[in-house]
Protein backbone atom coordinates (compact mmCIF):
# COMPACT_ATOMS: atom_id res chain seq x y z
CA UNK A 1 0.00 0.00 0.00
CA UNK A 2 2.95 2.74 0.81
CA UNK A 3 4.98 1.39 -2.65
CA UNK A 4 2.38 1.55 -4.61
CA UNK A 5 -0.48 4.15 -3.50
CA UNK A 6 1.48 6.47 -1.08
CA UNK A 7 5.05 6.65 -2.23
CA UNK A 8 3.99 7.39 -5.53
CA UNK A 9 2.09 10.49 -4.86
CA UNK A 10 4.63 11.75 -2.18
CA UNK A 11 6.75 11.86 -4.50
CA UNK A 12 5.15 13.89 -6.97
CA UNK A 13 5.80 16.70 -4.98
CA UNK A 14 9.15 19.11 -3.34
CA UNK A 15 10.65 16.47 -1.14
CA UNK A 16 11.37 18.91 1.54
CA UNK A 17 7.34 20.31 1.49
CA UNK A 18 6.39 16.48 1.66
CA UNK A 19 8.64 16.08 5.12
CA UNK A 20 6.84 18.90 6.45
CA UNK A 21 3.58 17.87 5.11
CA UNK A 22 4.21 14.47 6.75
CA UNK A 23 4.92 16.34 10.03
CA UNK A 24 1.77 17.15 10.48
CA UNK A 25 -0.10 14.57 9.24
CA UNK A 26 1.65 12.28 11.63
CA UNK A 27 0.45 15.09 14.15
CA UNK A 28 -3.08 15.14 13.03
CA UNK A 29 -3.51 11.35 12.91
CA UNK A 30 -1.53 11.26 16.49
CA UNK A 31 -4.32 13.55 17.67
CA UNK A 32 -7.29 11.75 16.73
CA UNK A 33 -6.53 8.82 17.83
CA UNK A 34 -5.76 7.19 15.05
CA UNK A 35 -1.92 6.77 15.06
CA UNK A 36 -2.47 4.66 18.84
CA UNK A 37 -5.06 2.26 16.56
CA UNK A 38 -2.38 1.75 13.61
CA UNK A 39 0.56 1.53 16.54
CA UNK A 40 0.19 -1.99 16.38
CA UNK A 41 0.47 -2.21 12.74
CA UNK A 42 4.24 -1.47 13.31
CA UNK A 43 5.35 -2.04 16.24
CA UNK A 44 6.81 -5.94 17.97
CA UNK A 45 6.87 -5.62 21.47
CA UNK A 46 8.97 -8.92 22.51
CA UNK A 47 11.20 -9.41 25.43
CA UNK A 48 14.32 -11.06 23.03
CA UNK A 49 14.12 -7.34 21.09
CA UNK A 50 15.40 -5.91 24.39
CA UNK A 51 19.55 -4.86 23.98
CA UNK A 52 21.53 -2.95 26.55
CA UNK A 53 24.17 -0.67 25.15
CA UNK A 54 26.46 1.76 26.67
CA UNK A 55 24.24 1.38 29.65
CA UNK A 56 20.67 1.83 28.14
CA UNK A 57 18.04 -0.25 27.97
CA UNK A 58 16.43 -0.04 24.57
CA UNK A 59 13.09 -1.95 23.55
CA UNK A 60 14.19 -2.60 20.37
CA UNK A 61 17.71 -2.16 18.20
CA UNK A 62 15.83 -0.27 15.44
CA UNK A 63 16.15 3.69 15.50
CA UNK A 64 15.22 6.52 13.49
CA UNK A 65 18.45 8.65 12.35
CA UNK A 66 19.31 11.98 13.33
CA UNK A 67 17.84 14.86 10.51
CA UNK A 68 14.45 13.60 11.03
CA UNK A 69 13.12 14.94 13.68
CA UNK A 70 15.92 17.78 14.22
CA UNK A 71 13.78 19.82 16.17
CA UNK A 72 12.04 17.32 18.57
CA UNK A 73 8.42 18.32 17.75
CA UNK A 74 7.56 14.33 16.44
CA UNK A 75 9.60 11.95 18.93
CA UNK A 76 6.92 10.40 20.49
CA UNK A 77 4.46 9.88 17.80
CA UNK A 78 7.78 8.67 15.76
CA UNK A 79 7.97 6.13 18.37
CA UNK A 80 4.57 4.54 17.05
CA UNK A 81 5.92 3.49 13.80
CA UNK A 82 7.91 0.77 16.37
CA UNK A 83 11.63 2.47 16.86
CA UNK A 84 13.59 1.45 20.14
CA UNK A 85 14.70 5.09 20.12
CA UNK A 86 14.81 8.23 18.22
CA UNK A 87 17.70 10.90 17.24
CA UNK A 88 16.71 14.51 17.62
CA UNK A 89 19.26 17.14 15.82
CA UNK A 90 21.29 17.87 14.83
CA UNK A 91 20.92 21.09 17.04
CA UNK A 92 23.53 23.96 17.03
CA UNK A 93 23.11 26.76 19.76
CA UNK A 94 21.36 29.65 18.04
CA UNK A 95 18.81 28.85 15.36
CA UNK A 96 19.89 29.02 12.15
CA UNK A 97 17.77 28.67 8.58
CA UNK A 98 20.61 26.08 6.68
CA UNK A 99 21.92 26.36 2.86
CA UNK A 100 19.19 27.91 0.44
CA UNK A 101 16.40 25.84 -0.84
CA UNK A 102 16.07 23.98 -3.06
CA UNK A 103 18.63 21.59 -0.93
CA UNK A 104 16.79 17.91 -0.55
CA UNK A 105 17.13 15.75 -4.12
CA UNK A 106 15.63 12.12 -4.72
CA UNK A 107 17.49 10.43 -6.92
CA UNK A 108 14.63 7.17 -7.48
CA UNK A 109 16.97 5.08 -9.90
CA UNK A 110 19.07 4.76 -6.78
CA UNK A 111 16.64 4.70 -4.03
CA UNK A 112 19.01 7.71 -2.85
CA UNK A 113 18.62 11.00 -1.68
CA UNK A 114 20.88 13.41 -2.03
CA UNK A 115 20.60 16.27 1.12
CA UNK A 116 22.48 20.04 1.87
CA UNK A 117 20.42 21.29 4.42
CA UNK A 118 23.29 22.52 6.70
CA UNK A 119 21.84 21.97 10.35
CA UNK A 120 18.48 24.00 9.89
CA UNK A 121 17.46 23.94 12.98
CA UNK A 122 15.54 26.33 15.74
CA UNK A 123 18.21 26.16 18.13
CA UNK A 124 18.67 23.57 21.29
CA UNK A 125 17.19 25.91 23.70
CA UNK A 126 13.65 25.59 22.05
CA UNK A 127 14.08 21.61 21.58
CA UNK A 128 14.70 21.68 24.95
CA UNK A 129 11.56 23.27 25.66
CA UNK A 130 9.46 20.06 23.60
CA UNK A 131 11.73 17.96 25.52
CA UNK A 132 10.10 18.87 28.49
CA UNK A 133 7.32 16.55 28.09
CA UNK A 134 6.57 12.89 28.90
CA UNK A 135 8.95 10.35 26.85
CA UNK A 136 7.67 7.68 25.32
CA UNK A 137 11.00 6.18 23.29
CA UNK A 138 14.57 6.87 23.98
CA UNK A 139 16.05 9.73 22.86
CA UNK A 140 19.77 10.46 21.47
CA UNK A 141 20.41 13.99 21.19
CA UNK A 142 22.93 15.10 18.11
CA UNK A 143 24.86 18.15 18.61
CA UNK A 144 27.14 20.15 16.35
CA UNK A 145 28.30 23.92 15.94
CA UNK A 146 26.57 27.41 14.29
CA UNK A 147 27.54 27.62 10.62
CA UNK A 148 29.18 31.02 11.75
CA UNK A 149 31.26 29.96 14.59
CA UNK A 150 34.46 29.27 13.69
CA UNK A 151 36.05 25.82 14.43
CA UNK A 152 38.63 27.08 16.74
CA UNK A 153 35.28 27.90 19.03
CA UNK A 154 33.52 24.81 18.03
CA UNK A 155 34.14 23.51 21.41
CA UNK A 156 32.03 26.02 23.18
CA UNK A 157 29.15 25.23 20.83
CA UNK A 158 29.09 21.65 21.72
CA UNK A 159 29.41 22.52 25.36
CA UNK A 160 26.56 24.70 25.17
CA UNK A 161 24.15 21.84 23.40
CA UNK A 162 25.69 19.13 25.90
CA UNK A 163 24.36 21.67 28.40
CA UNK A 164 20.96 22.25 27.47
CA UNK A 165 20.65 18.79 26.96
CA UNK A 166 21.88 17.08 29.61
CA UNK A 167 18.28 16.41 31.32
CA UNK A 168 16.52 15.29 28.52
CA UNK A 169 18.04 12.91 26.23
CA UNK A 170 19.50 9.59 27.09
CA UNK A 171 22.69 9.43 25.17
CA UNK A 172 24.46 12.21 22.99
CA UNK A 173 25.92 12.26 19.44
CA UNK A 174 28.89 14.72 18.49
CA UNK A 175 27.93 15.27 14.66
CA UNK A 176 31.85 16.25 13.29
CA UNK A 177 30.76 14.22 9.81
CA UNK A 178 28.26 16.63 7.79
CA UNK A 179 29.71 17.48 4.79
CA UNK A 180 26.88 20.65 4.51
CA UNK A 181 28.83 22.86 7.11
CA UNK A 182 32.00 24.22 5.76
CA UNK A 183 34.85 23.27 7.30
CA UNK A 184 33.24 20.75 10.14
CA UNK A 185 34.49 17.31 9.27
CA UNK A 186 38.03 18.75 9.33
CA UNK A 187 37.14 18.33 13.21
CA UNK A 188 37.48 14.42 12.58
CA UNK A 189 41.32 15.09 12.86
CA UNK A 190 42.88 13.56 15.44
CA UNK A 191 44.17 16.49 17.44
CA UNK A 192 40.75 18.56 17.64
CA UNK A 193 38.69 15.75 17.94
CA UNK A 194 40.51 14.41 20.68
CA UNK A 195 39.99 17.86 22.39
CA UNK A 196 36.62 18.25 22.01
CA UNK A 197 35.91 14.98 23.19
CA UNK A 198 37.64 15.31 26.57
CA UNK A 199 36.22 18.48 26.84
CA UNK A 200 32.76 17.22 26.68
CA UNK A 201 33.66 14.23 28.99
CA UNK A 202 34.76 16.97 31.61
CA UNK A 203 31.35 18.77 31.64
CA UNK A 204 29.41 15.38 31.65
CA UNK A 205 31.49 14.33 34.65
CA UNK A 206 31.02 17.66 36.58
CA UNK A 207 27.16 17.60 35.26
CA UNK A 208 26.43 13.84 36.43
CA UNK A 209 28.00 15.38 39.89
CA UNK A 210 26.17 18.36 40.69
CA UNK A 211 23.12 16.79 39.41
CA UNK A 212 23.82 13.62 41.45
CA UNK A 213 22.47 11.30 38.31
CA UNK A 214 25.10 9.00 36.15
CA UNK A 215 27.61 10.31 33.60
CA UNK A 216 25.66 10.37 29.98
CA UNK A 217 27.08 7.89 26.92
CA UNK A 218 28.95 9.76 24.48
CA UNK A 219 28.88 8.23 20.88
CA UNK A 220 30.69 10.23 17.73
CA UNK A 221 29.09 10.11 14.66
CA UNK A 222 31.84 9.40 11.69
CA UNK A 223 31.81 9.90 7.71
CA UNK A 224 31.82 7.02 5.33
CA UNK A 225 34.26 9.27 3.71
CA UNK A 226 37.68 8.59 5.96
CA UNK A 227 40.33 6.51 5.07
CA UNK A 228 41.30 2.84 7.12
CA UNK A 229 44.30 5.73 8.63
CA UNK A 230 41.95 8.06 10.06
CA UNK A 231 39.06 4.94 11.35
CA UNK A 232 42.39 3.68 13.54
CA UNK A 233 42.86 6.78 14.47
CA UNK A 234 39.27 6.99 15.60
CA UNK A 235 39.83 3.78 17.26
CA UNK A 236 42.58 5.30 19.62
CA UNK A 237 40.44 8.26 20.11
CA UNK A 238 37.95 6.47 21.38
CA UNK A 239 39.94 4.54 23.64
CA UNK A 240 41.99 7.72 24.77
CA UNK A 241 38.70 9.59 25.39
CA UNK A 242 36.39 7.20 26.52
CA UNK A 243 33.45 7.86 24.78
CA UNK A 244 30.91 5.40 24.93
CA UNK A 245 30.94 4.45 21.26
CA UNK A 246 30.52 5.39 17.43
CA UNK A 247 27.43 6.23 14.82
CA UNK A 248 28.69 5.09 11.29
CA UNK A 249 28.06 6.36 9.04
CA UNK A 250 26.95 9.91 8.04
CA UNK A 251 26.29 10.79 4.52
CA UNK A 252 28.74 10.35 1.81
CA UNK A 253 30.39 13.03 -0.73
CA UNK A 254 31.38 10.05 -3.53
CA UNK A 255 29.04 9.67 -6.23
CA UNK A 256 29.96 6.31 -7.27
CA UNK A 257 28.21 3.60 -9.07
CA UNK A 258 24.84 5.33 -9.20
CA UNK A 259 22.14 5.04 -11.88
CA UNK A 260 20.82 8.40 -11.58
CA UNK A 261 22.10 11.02 -14.18
CA UNK A 262 22.65 13.92 -15.72
CA UNK A 263 21.87 17.35 -12.97
CA UNK A 264 21.16 15.07 -9.67
CA UNK A 265 24.59 14.07 -9.94
CA UNK A 266 25.69 17.68 -9.58
CA UNK A 267 24.17 18.47 -6.80
CA UNK A 268 26.48 18.83 -3.82
CA UNK A 269 26.37 17.50 -0.86
CA UNK A 270 25.89 14.04 1.34
CA UNK A 271 24.34 11.28 -0.54
CA UNK A 272 22.08 8.71 1.95
CA UNK A 273 20.55 5.55 0.67
CA UNK A 274 21.21 2.18 -0.54
CA UNK A 275 24.58 3.32 -2.79
CA UNK A 276 25.89 3.87 0.92
CA UNK A 277 25.25 0.53 2.16
CA UNK A 278 28.38 -1.29 1.33
CA UNK A 279 30.95 1.75 2.54
CA UNK A 280 28.46 2.15 5.59
CA UNK A 281 29.18 -1.47 6.31
CA UNK A 282 32.85 -1.47 5.42
CA UNK A 283 33.18 1.05 7.89
CA UNK A 284 31.25 -0.83 10.52
CA UNK A 285 33.56 -4.02 9.61
CA UNK A 286 36.42 -2.12 9.78
CA UNK A 287 36.24 -0.61 13.47
CA UNK A 288 34.60 -3.85 15.15
CA UNK A 289 37.33 -6.11 13.70
CA UNK A 290 39.90 -3.46 14.14
CA UNK A 291 39.07 -2.79 18.00
CA UNK A 292 38.32 -6.05 18.51
CA UNK A 293 34.86 -4.72 19.34
CA UNK A 294 36.49 -2.65 22.28
CA UNK A 295 33.51 -0.23 21.73
CA UNK A 296 29.37 -0.22 20.65
CA UNK A 297 28.57 0.46 16.90
CA UNK A 298 25.38 1.64 16.13
CA UNK A 299 24.94 1.08 12.05
CA UNK A 300 23.28 3.28 9.20
CA UNK A 301 23.31 3.86 6.01
CA UNK A 302 21.46 2.12 3.28
CA UNK A 303 19.15 0.03 4.80
CA UNK A 304 16.27 -0.56 2.93
CA UNK A 305 15.26 -4.15 4.04
CA UNK A 306 15.79 -6.64 6.63
CA UNK A 307 18.72 -8.60 5.09
CA UNK A 308 20.62 -5.02 5.07
CA UNK A 309 19.75 -4.93 8.92
CA UNK A 310 21.24 -8.02 9.26
CA UNK A 311 24.54 -7.67 7.48
CA UNK A 312 24.77 -4.47 9.50
CA UNK A 313 24.40 -6.58 12.76
CA UNK A 314 27.05 -9.15 11.55
CA UNK A 315 29.50 -6.51 10.87
CA UNK A 316 29.40 -5.74 13.92
CA UNK A 317 26.69 -3.41 14.81
CA UNK A 318 24.77 -3.36 17.87
CA UNK A 319 22.13 -1.10 17.09
CA UNK A 320 21.04 0.12 13.95
CA UNK A 321 19.36 3.10 12.62
CA UNK A 322 17.23 4.15 9.44
CA UNK A 323 16.75 7.13 7.26
CA UNK A 324 16.52 6.89 3.33
CA UNK A 325 14.73 3.26 3.98
CA UNK A 326 12.07 4.70 5.90
CA UNK A 327 11.09 6.92 2.73
CA UNK A 328 11.53 4.59 0.21
CA UNK A 329 10.68 1.27 1.98
CA UNK A 330 7.51 3.32 4.94
CA UNK A 331 6.65 2.57 8.32
CA UNK A 332 6.21 -1.14 7.87
CA UNK A 333 9.97 -1.29 7.69
CA UNK A 334 10.96 -1.27 11.01
CA UNK A 335 8.37 -3.83 11.83
CA UNK A 336 10.08 -6.19 9.17
CA UNK A 337 13.69 -5.48 10.39
CA UNK A 338 12.80 -6.37 13.96
CA UNK A 339 10.56 -9.67 13.31
CA UNK A 340 13.61 -10.52 11.21
CA UNK A 341 15.99 -9.53 13.91
CA UNK A 342 13.97 -12.22 15.95
CA UNK A 343 13.58 -15.16 13.19
CA UNK A 344 17.59 -15.16 12.37
CA UNK A 345 18.51 -15.09 16.50
CA UNK A 346 16.47 -16.69 17.64
CA UNK A 347 14.98 -19.94 15.27
C1 LIG B 1 17.68 15.01 4.71
C2 LIG B 1 18.69 14.43 5.65
C3 LIG B 1 19.10 15.21 6.75
C4 LIG B 1 20.05 14.69 7.63
N1 LIG B 1 20.42 15.44 8.70
C5 LIG B 1 21.32 14.94 9.59
C6 LIG B 1 21.68 15.68 10.73
O1 LIG B 1 21.19 16.79 10.97
N2 LIG B 1 22.61 15.15 11.55
C7 LIG B 1 23.17 13.91 11.34
O2 LIG B 1 23.99 13.46 12.15
N3 LIG B 1 22.82 13.18 10.27
C8 LIG B 1 21.91 13.66 9.40
N4 LIG B 1 21.56 12.91 8.31
C9 LIG B 1 22.23 11.62 8.07
C10 LIG B 1 21.42 10.44 8.58
O3 LIG B 1 21.23 10.50 9.97
C11 LIG B 1 22.14 9.10 8.22
O4 LIG B 1 23.37 9.05 8.90
C12 LIG B 1 22.40 8.98 6.72
O5 LIG B 1 21.32 9.49 5.97
C13 LIG B 1 22.64 7.52 6.30
O6 LIG B 1 21.52 6.71 6.58
P1 LIG B 1 20.41 6.34 5.46
O7 LIG B 1 21.14 5.80 4.28
O8 LIG B 1 19.52 5.34 6.16
O9 LIG B 1 19.69 7.60 5.15
C14 LIG B 1 20.60 13.39 7.42
C15 LIG B 1 20.17 12.64 6.32
C16 LIG B 1 19.23 13.14 5.46
C17 LIG B 1 18.78 12.29 4.28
Amino acid sequence: MYKSVIRPILFLFDPEKVHHFSFALIKVISKIGLLGLLKPIFTIEDQRLEREVFGVKFKNPVGLAAGFDKNAVLYNELSDFGFGFVEIGTLTPKPQDGNPKKRLFRLKADSAIINRMGFNNLGVFEAVERLKKEHKVLIGGNIGKNKITPNDDAIKDYLICFDALFDYVDYFVVNVSSPNTPGLRELQDKEPLTRLLRELEVANIKLAAEKEVKRKPILLKIAPDLTNDQLLDIIDIVADTKIDGVIATNTTIERKNLKSHGLLLEEAGGLSGKPLKHRSTEVIQFLSERSNKAFPIIGVGGIHSPEDALEKLNAGADLIQLWTGFIYEGPILVKKINRAILEENYR
